[in-house]
């Protein structure tokens, strides 16, 4: 058993804990060591824990490591602070129901290794109801037709040959590539041949075989922050350093700092995500400027641009591209379904065989008669129409969420974002814990993960960040409602919106 006054132990176990190779913040390191211990009564309730002081000489870290993990134990309820006593684990830990399902699954004597340990914290520590009001990234699955999905893929499957079940090293069932060339060029302005195209299982691979290939473990990833997390967890997986680079209302923000000489640079110019600026022209031209200066790729994620809902719609960056530098990444999760695992790269002629090739080898290709059937989703117009219907669809919910918050709250409540995608970003009071926020929300059915999850540093604001596609209207109000009530309860004041 581990206690505070057994110091050397404690010392120990916490120390083994701590590496400063990964990228993930040490206060984070020390709060998920200190957490399990906690959660597996190796620290038993009621034990004093070292004054912060103490822990961070024996540690060789800042004080203010040790007090950020602190304070992160006693938000969620692991520990408790005694007026001039000190911190303490608490007697009666919170239900292991808000715990992180799989801290609890690991099992002591089978642990994961300290970087899939590391991966797992920088994906956050809740698995979201995918179901439920705010998830982020959720598109209306009652709303696709899947009858027409249905009878396409029951019609490719009954004529498919032997061969169409078979390895395949084409980067793409053909048909596919050649109706997405079409869609991409006419919707997105994205340049390019059939044989430019991969498609991948989903973005998540895409970003794992950019990772791989372009470049090599300890080489440097620009990264927006705040930014996708999948990202982040692709990036670190194949060994890279993620250098996160502001954003501001024009995008990726790293003119005047001195960063590390990037090998990649991710970016999502068409919506940030998740606070949602687009990317100006000028700035998209500084960055394909600066890439080329710098020898480096650029990563274009454009996940949900095809939902733009005010605004000018801007091309994709890959269009502006003279030099090949950019690799266009889009994804089918959001206007089809994320199950479908289906993405696609848009590759320089210079990366096709090499990729196709790493592809095949690394992963295998996927299911040629799905990929056939959604060629002829997409060119018998039903892609299309879905889209249309959607971008509707979508627009209003957020018109609606946008009344009811701005209606409890007004002004209190600054909504960021929209101008396209599914999902908004809400600015908290400055100096609110968010992620302490959207426990207590989770606790009460609504998901609305906190913008400092999205952040491998201090986020520039507390936020949460608010999906609104994947419910229908009543539940979407539902939760606004519910969600202004929790915070109004937590203290925000609504203040009018001048008219
Ligand atoms: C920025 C961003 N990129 C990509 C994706 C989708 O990735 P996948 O194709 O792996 O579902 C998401 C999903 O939420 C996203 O938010």
């Amino acid at each position: 058993m581990l206690n505070g006054t057994n110091l050397p132990a404690l010392l120990d176990y916490l120390a083994a804990r701590l590496d400063r190779q990964v990228a993930e913040p040490l206060h984070r390191q020390l709060y998920r060591a200190l957490r399990q211990a906690i959660q597996q009564g190796l620290l038993a309730g009621d034990t004093a824990l070292p004054a912060s002081r103490v822990l961070a000489q024996s540690l060789a870290v800042a004080r203010n490591t040790v007090l950020h993990a602190y304070e992160q134990l006693c938000a969620e309820g692991f520990c408790q602070t005694r007026v001039g006593a000190g911190t303490f684990v608490a007697a009666h830990l919170p239900e292991p129901a808000a715990w992180p399902a799989r801290q609890t699954a690991i099992s002591e004597a089978l642990p994961l290794s300290r970087r899939a340990a590391a991966w797992l914290d920088v994906m956050g520590e809740r698995v979201e109801s995918a179901s439920a009001a705010f998830a982020p990234g959720q598109p209306d699955l009652a709303a696709f037709p899947w009858l027409v999905w249905w009878r396409l893929l029951q019609t490719q499957q009954r004529g498919a040959q032997a061969g169409d079940f078979d390895y395949r090293e084409e980067g793409g069932h053909p048909a596919l590539k050649q109706a997405l060339v079409g869609y991409l060029q006419l919707s997105r302005g994205v340049v390019c041949e059939p044989a430019q195209v991969l498609v991948c299982s989903g973005m998540q691979q895409a970003l794992d075989l950019l990772g791989r290939a372009l470049a090599d473990a300890g080489d440097t990833v620009w990264m927006e922050e705040p930014g996708y997390r999948g990202a982040r967890m692709a990036w670190l997986a194949t060994g890279l350093s993620v250098c996160p680079v502001p954003v501001d209302e024009e995008g990726l923000d790293w003119q005047g700092r001195a960063l590390p000489v990037p090998r990649l640079v991710y970016v999502t110019p068409s919506h940030q995500y998740p606070l949602g600026s687009v990317m100006s022209l000028a700035r998209r031209q500084a960055l394909l400027a600066e890439a080329a200066r710098q020898g480096a790729w650029v990563v274009e994620d454009d996940y949900d641009g095809e939902f733009r809902h005010a605004g000018r719609p801007l091309a994709a960056m890959q269009g502006l591209d003279s030099s090949g530098r950019v690799i266009y990444l889009g994804t089918f999760s959001k206007v089809m379904f994320p199950a479908l695992r289906l993405a696609y790269l848009v590759v320089p002629a210079a990366l096709v065989a090499p990729l196709r090739l790493l592809q095949a080898r690394l992963y295998r290709e996927g299911d040629y008669t799905t990929q056939a059937a959604l060629a002829r989703f997409i060119q018998e117009g039903h892609f299309g129409s879905h889209l249309r219907r959607m971008r509707g669809v979508y627009a209003r919910r957020q018109a609606k969420l946008r009344k009811v918050l701005e209606g409890e709250l007004g002004e209190a409540l600054p909504l960021l974002g929209g101008e396209a995608g599914m999902h908004v970003t809400a600015r908290l009071p400055a100096g609110w814990d968010d992620a302490k926020v959207s426990t207590l929300l989770a606790q009460q059915g609504i998901a609305a993960p906190p913008l400092s999850a999205y952040c491998a540093a201090e986020p520039p604001f507390p936020g949460l960040v608010l999906g609104y596609a994947g419910v229908d209207d009543a539940s979407l109000m539902l939760a606004a409602v519910r969600l202004a009530q929790v915070l109004r309860e937590m203290g925000i004041r609504s203040s009018p919106i001048p008219r």
